[in-house]
């Protein structure tokens, strides 16, 4: 079970713990509650954002609470202070931590560093629990289930955080069919192996696509800023979004370059802008529920 004190794998989560975080941000949905009046939230951001942070400041606002936001540019980063010495500083002015990192590999030992309950929101490519959770809301609003369903993966499976956490949810819930579909250079890294995923290479997305019948197609951009020397591209066309089954939903949890054109926008199987604004409920509840553990809220 969640102990609550960090979000900073999905792994710590199980099946009911994410049903819960589902079920509180639909009561948000329903009826926003300012529940973190006199609390304050650091966004500590060491690598860019726009959704991210902002819908944490977002959630942290409709709460009743407030926000601190560390970006280097202006910091004392410039003058060569480490991360942890920044994690420590505005943690300690702060009631609960979200955290970003542009490497994998040190989120656990800045979450115990900051000495509040803090969140993992991005870390290198290794994962992005509350994206996967604003993932799942949107899925179980379109489907209404997160079981029994054919999700087909589609890009950068290597360095995309957003789609290992994912995978890593969905596999907790029964009858679900994961597919990769990915240049070759960019395929599952060794360990997310453990997630049974059917494979085709991007070469073939459509015949793959017109085989699988997904129920939701996952979109990803290329992550270029972490790549080793890879390469990769892959544009779904009109012509590909026309066969997928009307059921479909296509998400992408954004920033897009050019994986998915402005004008397939407007088909309604195409959702990322609605799966973006699912961010805010999603963390109301992370943080509201990370919060009432540490009995700081009534
Ligand atoms: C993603 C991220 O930062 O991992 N964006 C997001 O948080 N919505 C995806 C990406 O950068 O491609």
């Amino acid at each position: 079970m969640w102990d609550r004190n960090s979000l900073v794998s999905v792994t710590q989560l199980s099946r009911s713990d994410i049903e819960e975080i589902l079920s509180v941000a639909s009561s948000f949905v329903r009826e926003p509650r300012e529940l973190c009046k006199g609390k304050i939230l650091a966004n500590i951001f060491f690598e860019p954002s726009t959704r991210t942070e902002k819908s944490f400041q977002s959630a942290m606002y409709r709460l009743g609470g407030q926000v601190l936001t560390h970006k280097d540019a202006g910091s004392s980063r410039e003058k060569g202070e480490t991360k942890e010495d920044t994690i420590r500083i505005l943690a300690g002015y702060a009631d609960i931590a979200v955290i970003r990192d542009d490497e994998e590999g040190q989120i656990m030992r800045y979450a115990a560093l900051a000495g509040v309950p803090a969140i993992n929101a991005g870390d290198g490519s290794n994962e992005h629990p509350t994206q996967s959770l604003l993932d799942a809301f949107t899925i179980m609003q379109e489907h209404g289930r997160l079981e029994n369903l054919r999700i087909a993966f589609l890009g950068d499976l290597k360095y995309g955080r957003t789609v290992h956490s994912l995978m890593k949810v969905l596999s907790l819930f029964p009858g679900n069919e994961m597919y990769s579909i990915t240049p070759s250079s960019l395929t599952l890294p060794a360990e997310m192996r453990f997630i049974e995923a059917g494979h085709y290479d991007v070469e073939n997305m459509e015949k793959a696509l017109n085989e699988i019948k997904p129920d939701v197609v996952y979109c990803t951009r290329v992550q270029k800023e972490r790549l080793k020397g890879e390469k990769g591209s892959y544009i779904m066309h009109r012509e590909i979004l026309e066969a997928l089954p009307t059921t479909c939903r296509v998400l992408h949890p954004l920033p897009r370059s050019n994986e998915i054109n402005a004008d397939m926008d407007s088909d309604p199987r195409v959702i990322p802008f609605k799966q973006a604004r699912n961010g805010v409920p999603v963390r109301m509840a992370v943080i509201s529920m990370m919060l009432k553990a540490k009995k700081e809220l009534e």
